[in-house]
């Protein structure tokens, strides 16, 4: 593990700025060229249904919002729009859902069957706590790597914010996944409101003891028509040293560089990149529906294969020409 940890505590690595920032950042840039290479993984995702049974106050999507036009795509759709818009750089799709079980039924399994015979994509599912002959059915169709977030590693604080179910049922989904064989992927949020210190750590250390193949963090932004409407924001620096920790915390995951990082900071995506990510994500869900997806903000910054393409290059790296899936088959 990197002697910074020896030197400095995780709360000042945190609040890093000038020259101890600096060398933070440069060491999990470093640490992700050391595993990885200099390279992004890049994947496009579709938000196929904004329905949602869960009510999280941080959420757009939650089931109390009134204000929101929900849909749910179907598959032939989604598979059409996929065909003809496809950008040349995607080697991994992730299909997303608010909890939707009809979406899981009707339109992500025909989706990932026809998905996994007609292509060569890697299958990514974010869906939600799901019962697990869901997630068996969806693993025998083709699915690899699941996303499924934890948002807060503290009980009491998980349950204060009305996340999903229990944060125990969250974690035995992770291990029923992982040992079912998925990919999984779990992640938190940054300055959720009454999120301490010591919320933060016990949420990194569990990140890091869980079997994990990726691992994210968002900044919290305060969302539209949620409880959390006025909730003030950390700011963007702490969420970004909280990807480099992540990154010195668990070299050989997948840390994606989200795009929220753009609403807290003019630069943050490519900063994000910086700090050692080394994942982007190409938003493909059809303008009509986009609008919908309401995770936080109608206004949230849409990265499209230009803006991803030239944050990696600014940030001194490449595009990889392989799926983060298949990657991950082999370490
Ligand atoms: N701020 C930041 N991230 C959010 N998400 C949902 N609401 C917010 C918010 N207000 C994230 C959660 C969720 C992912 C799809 O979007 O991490 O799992």
């Amino acid at each position: 593990m990197s002697s910074l940890f020896n030197q400095y505590r995780v709360e000042e690595l945190l609040l890093a700025t000038g020259t101890l920032q600096k060398r933070l950042w440069q060491e999990a840039g470093e640490l992700r060229d050391a595993v990885f290479g200099k390279e992004v993984f890049i994947r496009g995702v579709i938000e196929v249904s904004n329905f949602c049974r869960q009510n999280c106050d941080y959420c757009g999507m939650r089931r109390d919002n009134q204000k929101l036009d929900r849909y749910r795509m179907n598959s032939d759709e989604i598979f059409d729009h996929l065909q003809s818009i496809l950008p040349a750089s995607v080697r991994d799709i992730n299909f997303q859902t608010g909890e939707d079980v009809v979406a899981v039924r009707e339109t992500i399994l025909p989706l990932v069957r026809r998905i996994k015979k007609e292509s060569r994509l890697g299958i990514s599912l974010c869906l939600g706590t799901l019962e697990s002959k869901d997630y068996d059915q969806l693993r025998e169709a083709g699915g690899e790597y699941y996303i499924i977030k934890i948002e807060s590693g503290n009980e009491a604080h998980f349950k204060a914010i009305h996340a999903p179910g229990t944060l125990a049922k969250r974690i035995e989904a992770i291990h029923y996944l992982a040992t079912t064989g998925w990919q999984v992927s779990s992640g938190f949020i940054a300055g959720l409101p009454d999120q301490t210190k010591e919320h933060f750590l016990e949420t990194l250390n569990l990140l890091h003891r869980l079997p994990l193949r990726g691992t994210s963090v968002s900044p919290f932004i305060p969302g539209e028509n949620t409880p959390y409407e006025g909730a003030g924001v950390m700011s963007g620096v702490e969420a970004l040293n909280s990807v480099a920790i992540l990154r010195l915390q668990n070299p050989d995951r997948i840390i994606p560089a989200v795009s929220a990082f753009n609403i807290v900071h003019e630069e943050g995506y490519r900063l994000a990149l910086e700090a050692g990510a080394n994942l982007g994500t190409i938003n493909l869900t059809p303008e009509r529906q986009r609008e919908d997806y309401q995770l936080y903000t109608k206004h949230r910054v849409i990265m499209n294969q230009e803006r991803v393409l030239k944050a990696i290059e600014k940030a001194g790296l490449t595009p990889s020409e392989k799926s983060m899936i298949r990657f991950l088959k082999k370490i």
